[in-house]
């Protein structure tokens, strides 16, 4: 908190800005100079209301002038506190607030009868805000992809342990794009992850899956097969989430108990809600898979609440399990505490008949990874189970 003497300048139009201030006690009168030097107040502000920020979101120079017209207490805000907020919010947000910020210095300028194209100042560039021009770059080009048809849904086998024998695959979302070719989703994930676009991709992936396991069912003599569809935590706590998936398995026919939802620990940074949507979604039939487990933060208190079905151990694990008898003894009891709490044991990452073996004879039951086969398009999978005896 800083308290300013009654009629101080704050700052000055034109100079550049790095502190926002929200008013506790006082008020601050907001104005600028018109070409004849005349002053315009523009607003007087008050308790709980913000000024500065513009210099500081849009990196340019002071909108205006600020002065105290009260003994005033404000509290400030640095660029890298609001930048942290921004960095975090969708894009279109951000957009959105570049593009008020502006227009409300269009205006401002107009008002003084400045000529907007005769003032332009160079913003300095800054490679935050660089990041999030980036973002929306990507972001609009996923956009596209999707209306494009651009992404694919591949398969990554899931197998038996006991048998070697397949019986069912992780769906993986990949990009084929025209020019790049196709494009894995550590690229593309976190961004549509962090975006409003996750919601409708999200939901064509589950009808993509829906579509795929009729075409699975349709080719191949396999009876149980199931599906694993990765869902983000955004997806999941939105508020259209179960109604859509109610009415998606309606419109497709399947049944629920043939698909695995697949989730991470970090769902539960959306909250306690979450357990009980988790809920709901095992009550329609569906069967819930924690991913990555062990690499997040495991709330063991909640996985007692949740109705987990299977529990993924991350390759991290399954890569160590065989030199590191630290890591051997983390899988070890990972795997018996799931086993007591009546999952099924999936490991992730398998690579050589070493690790297959270990992690079998440590309890897992089912695993994937590249020695079993990498992500293939749906016609290689139904070719590959045909082809298994
Ligand atoms: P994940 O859910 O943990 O998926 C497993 C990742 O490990 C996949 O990478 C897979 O190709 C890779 N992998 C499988 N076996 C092996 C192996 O033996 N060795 C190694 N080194 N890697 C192996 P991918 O396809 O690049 O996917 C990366 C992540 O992107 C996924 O991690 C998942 O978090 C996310 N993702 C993929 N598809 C979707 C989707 O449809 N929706 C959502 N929300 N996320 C998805
Ligand atoms: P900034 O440009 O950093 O510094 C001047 C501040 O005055 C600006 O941020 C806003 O907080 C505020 N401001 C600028 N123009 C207006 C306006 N037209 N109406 C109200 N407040 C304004
Ligand atoms: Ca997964
Ligand atoms: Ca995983």
């Amino acid at each position: 908190m800083i308290v300013i003497k009654k009629n101080t300048l704050i700052f000055k139009q034109g100079e550049f800005g790095d502190t926002a201030y929200v008013i506790d006690q006082g008020r601050v009168e907001i104005f600028i100079h018109d070409s004849a030097g005349e002053e315009i107040v523009l607003t007087v502000l008050g308790h709980g209301e913000i000024f500065g920020e513009m210099a500081v979101i849009d990196n340019q120079i002071r909108s205006a002038s600020a002065r105290t017209l009260d003994d005033c207490q404000l509290i400030p805000i640095q660029k890298d506190q609001i930048f942290d907020i921004l960095s975090k919010s969708d894009s279109l947000i951000q957009l959105l607030m570049r593009v008020m910020l502006k227009r409300t210095r269009n205006l401002n300028d107009s008002l003084a009868g400045i000529s907007t194209a005769k003032e332009v100042v160079e913003p300095k560039t800054n490679p935050k805000m660089e990041q999030v021009f980036d973002k929306i770059k990507l972001e609009n080009q996923l956009l596209e992809a999707h209306h494009n048809n651009e992404f694919e849904i591949h398969h990554q086998p899931m197998v038996d342990l006991q048998t070697s024998k397949i019986v069912g695959s992780e769906a993986l979302i990949r990009w084929n794009n025209p020019s790049l070719g196709m494009i894995s989703p550590g690229h593309f994930i976190d961004i549509l992850e962090n975006s409003s676009m996750i919601i409708p991709v999200g939901y064509w992936i589950f009808e993509e899956c829906f579509r795929h396991y009729k075409v699975i069912a349709e080719k191949t003599s396999m009876k149980d097969f199931s599906i694993s569809i990765n869902v983000s935590g955004r997806q999941f706590v939105h508020y259209t989430f179960l109604n859509t998936l109610k009415e998606l398995v309606i419109k497709h026919q399947i049944n629920p108990k043939f698909f695995k939802l697949e989730l991470t620990e970090r769902i539960l940074v959306e909250g306690l809600a979450v357990i009980d949507i988790l809920r709901q979604c095992h009550e329609m039939g569906f069967l819930i898979s924690l991913d990555d487990f062990g690499t997040g933060f495991s709330s063991m208190q909640y996985l007692s609440q949740m109705p987990v079905d299977n529990l993924k151990i991350d390759r991290s694990f399954v890569m160590n399990v065989i030199n590191d008898k630290k890591t051997e003894s983390i899988v070890h009891s990972i795997i018996f505490l799931g086993k007591k709490l009546g999952m099924s044991i999936i490991a992730e990452g398998l690579e050589c008949e070493a690790e297959i073996k270990k992690m079998h004879s440590l309890g897992a039951e089912f695993g994937q990874g590249y020695y079993f086969g990498r992500s293939m398009k749906l016609a290689e999978l139904i070719e590959k189970i045909n082809q298994t005896p």
